[in-house]
């Protein structure tokens, strides 16, 4: 770092480098966003959020004498990332040898969940969780917690405690998986009315309904989940959706009425512009379309749907102009292999690669940042370096490995390039600061060091 004494924890009033931040979507597919790019640019911050933006020699008259700035010449600064899809309590199923959908979550997912019945356990996982999120460069997250509401007070209170902002949700299972987690449709309506009370609106945080998804819920708990979005319409929705073949068939024997994996959801009244379906790898052209007129967004986690042998996402089906369905980008841990939403993006563009396409860096920043903010409908609060949002922002260091530093060396100052290499080659080790609120509460320096110590 250079240009600042100070570590983690220190909250500094601006931040200068490099700025680069996604200021328009997509016009379309295929279209590059607008985007601010400042060589020498300024983040002026106050009381958590971003005051204004500019060229460091304008905003730096705007500070009083003596202010602190954390300055990085030689770095990216973009917008926290965010990621649409992870589950906290498999931070110990990440990296489980060999098994598709249904057999990895009996033979891991399942039995590891258990463990979270234990709030001391939930307690030190979460805080382990968050600072993974944290030093990968994630300040807002979209997190599955186990079925066991403890679970999910143990993560809020972990990410309220770093300022950083979840959408969160305990897992509702009232079938189809073991007695110590599984509750009733009783059960999991009270206990998530219950976590709604208590978190959602809670500074940052907020509430997802979260069916784990059609396998491990009967029509009745599917129902309570319905009338939890009536009751509180402004919560999301998340679930998994069309994941694996296996899957589908096991959900059109479950439930022999419904037209599609899709229309189970639907005829509960779980599909709309708040609603958060994890893959979607393998859906009809009846599915596509209810999904698109609800407005739910499709979650791509590339890592996940490579690791577990799911499928190569069809981003082309899902921007089909007259149907288009929004898309969000997630890692899927421990389903997917990496917190990196780096990393993520990387995976992203080989399976758009498999499938004859590809994903521009500017269009991948899109999606880690502005995009996911839009698939959350927050837009006005993360995803850019804006005046008005949370002052969240990820310092990356694109020379940050040998391998990185030796590349960098044939680029001559394009940051579009430079982003490429960050994804294609980047992961944690590329993150040299992560600030929350305007807080600094990652720094790769002292991280190293304590761990080396
Ligand atoms: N489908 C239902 N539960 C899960 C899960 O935990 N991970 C993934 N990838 N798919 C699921
Ligand atoms: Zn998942």
């Amino acid at each position: 770092m250079t240009g600042t004494e100070n570590g983690a924890g220190s909250a500094p009033a601006a931040l200068r480098g490099r700025l680069l931040s996604i200021t328009a979507d997509p016009a379309g597919p295929g279209d590059t966003p607008g985007f601010l790019y400042l060589e020498d640019g300024m983040l002026l911050m106050a009381d958590g959020r971003i005051t204004a933006v500019g060229p460091a020699d304008a905003m730096a008259r705007r500070l009083p004498a003596g202010a602190v700035v954390d300055h990085f010449p030689d770095d990216l600064i973009v917008p926290g990332f965010i990621d649409t899809h992870i589950h906290f309590p498999q931070t110990q199923v990440i990296a489980s040898y060999g098994a598709q959908l249904l057999d990895w979550l009996n033979t891991y997912t399942f039995p590891a969940e258990q463990r979270y019945a234990d709030p001391a356990r939930a307690a030190a996982d979460a805080r382990f969780f968050v600072e993974e999120l944290l030093r990968n460069g994630t300040t807002t997250a979209v997190c599955y917690g186990s079925v066991h509401p403890q679970s999910v007070d143990a993560l809020f209170t972990a990410a309220e405690a770093r300022g950083m902002g979840l959408v969160a949700g305990k897992v509702m299972m009232d079938r189809n998986a073991p007695a110590a987690l599984t509750d009733t449709a009783e059960r999991g309506y009270a206990e998530s009315r219950d976590l709604i009370a208590r978190w959602h609106g809670r500074g940052r945080q907020r509430y997802a309904v979260t069916p784990r998804f059609a396998i491990t819920s009967t029509p009745a708990q599917l129902d309570a989940a319905g009338a939890l979005l009536k009751e509180f319409p402004d919560v999301h929705l998340q679930t998994h959706l069309s994941e694996n073949p296996d899957e589908i068939a096991a959900v059109r024997a479950l439930f022999p009425a419904a037209a599609s994996y899709t229309d189970v959801y639907d005829r509960h009244g779980l599909l709309g512009p708040r609603s958060l379906f994890g893959h979607c790898l393998h859906l009809e052209e009846a599915e596509l379309r209810r999904l698109s007129e609800t407005g739910s967004v499709a979650v791509f986690c590339p890592t996940s749907n490579l690791f577990i042998g799911s499928g190569l996402f069809d981003a082309a089906a899902m921007e089909r102009p007259d149907r288009p369905v929004r898309t969000a980008l997630a890692t899927d841990v421990g389903g997917g292999t990496s917190y990196s939403m780096l990393r993520t993006a990387a995976e992203a563009y080989k399976v758009l690669q498999l499938r004859g396409r590809n994903l521009p860096a500017l269009a991948a920043l899109h999606r880690m940042t502005r995009g996911n903010a839009a698939a959350l409908g927050l837009e006005g609060e993360v995803g850019a370096l804006e005046p008005g949002r949370w002052a969240d922002a990820v310092v990356l260091d694109a020379r940050a490995t040998p391998a990185m530093a030796h590349r960098m060396a044939a680029i001559d100052g394009d940051p579009e390039e430079e982003l490429f290499v960050l994804m294609t080659l980047g992961d944690d080790r590329a993150v040299r600061a992560t600030y929350v609120q305007g807080r600094r509460v990652h720094d790769r320096a002292s991280d190293s060091a304590r761990h080396a110590g």
